[in-house]
């Protein structure tokens, strides 16, 4: 079976409100896939279209040009951690799997060493869920999406709750998934957490894509600081050679214009220069901050940004 995960113009509506907004993207084999947006802004129903959980009003979800629900016994080939606290909670973590295997037909020497994977085994597999840490549910969850041994994984925010060492160990894991050729979409609130395990990163807000591409490409700092010696002059130079600028608040200017064309502008009209240099902290950063500040959120969306 393909391992691309595909979603064509996806649009969920509750009512008169849009969670998901014509969402399209793939995540490809062999890439760790960063599903990143600030709560609310559809990463979970986005994943919900993709499993069939939750039926959309437009478009489709499919993974490897399947969709979901046709896909026969589908645990064998997509492994899903949606929400980590939905776990039966009366059960042990052993039971859990041990149920979920029966039913995709996997035998009981792959749950053990599924629990030996993601390090529950002992004692901390014979305690009923609802006595687990949230690490401890997600731990769970990772075991059960791997259970059927899959070649692509859907996993929603599987990092909320777990220690930086629990970070490390995810991100080695799904890593090392990847290198051998699977799938992995995880979805994220957190930007500095999907930066460290990602290769490529989706930016929702609001229900809509408003940035994808590698991370490479999202984190390049795009962009040039400047600062003068006479704000006026050089804010006169760069009007005449057509380049803009905003001031930063500080006597400096930035600009979407390379350094190199801001000094040319500045030397042709004898302005001197005190700092000049690439915009830090530009791109994927301050478009997630805008996107998290509620007032800033419908000029960012109505831009939309395409790396
Ligand atoms: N079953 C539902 N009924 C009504 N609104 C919903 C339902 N599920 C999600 N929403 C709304 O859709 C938006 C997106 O939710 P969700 O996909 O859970 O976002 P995220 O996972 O990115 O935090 C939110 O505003 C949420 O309140
Ligand atoms: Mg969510």
């Amino acid at each position: 079976m393909g391992r691309v995960i595909t979603l064509e113009n996806v649009t969920k509506r509750y009512g008169a409100f849009t969670a998901v907004d014509d969402v399209s993207f793939t995540a490809q084999p062999g890439r760790v896939t960063g599903f990143l947006g600030p709560n609310g802004a559809g990463k979970s129903t986005s994943m919900r279209v993709m499993v069939g959980l939750t039926p959309p009003n437009g478009g489709r979800a499919t993974i490897g040009g399947h969709l979901y629900s046709q896909i026969p016994n589908p645990a064998r080939h997509v492994g899903v951690l949606l929400d980590a606290s939905a776990q039966h909670a009366g059960r042990t973590g052993r039971e859990v799997l041990r149920i979920s295997a029966d039913t995709m037909g996997v035998g009981p020497k792959r749950v053990e060493e599924m629990l030996e994977l993601v390090g529950l085994s002992g004692n901390e597999a014979k305690r009923r869920v609802r006595n687990y840490s949230l690490g401890m549910r997600q731990r769970l969850g990772i075991a059960n999406a791997f259970l059927g041994d899959p070649s692509v994984l859907i996993l929603d925010e599987p990092v909320n709750g777990l220690d930086p060492a629990g970070i490390h160990w995810m991100r080695g894991l799904l890593r090392q998934f990847a290198s051998q050729g699977g799938t992995v979409l995880l979805s994220s609130h957190l930007l500095h957490e999907v930066e460290m395990i990602a290769d490529d990163m989706i930016l929702i807000g609001r229900g809509k894509i408003v940035a994808q591409g590698t991370k490479a490409e999202l984190l390049q700092t795009r962009g040039t600081y400047v600062k003068p010696e006479d704000p006026a002059a050089l804010l006169q130079a760069l009007q005449g050679a057509g380049v803009e600028a905003i001031p930063s608040g500080d006597g400096g200017f930035r600009s979407e214009a390379e350094p190199i064309d801001i000094g040319r502008a500045a030397a042709a009209a004898g302005v001197v220069l005190i700092e000049l240099k690439p915009a830090e902290g530009a791109g994927l950063e301050e478009m997630f901050l805008q996107l998290t500040s509620d007032d800033a959120r419908e000029s960012i969306t109505a831009q939309g940004v395409q790396v």
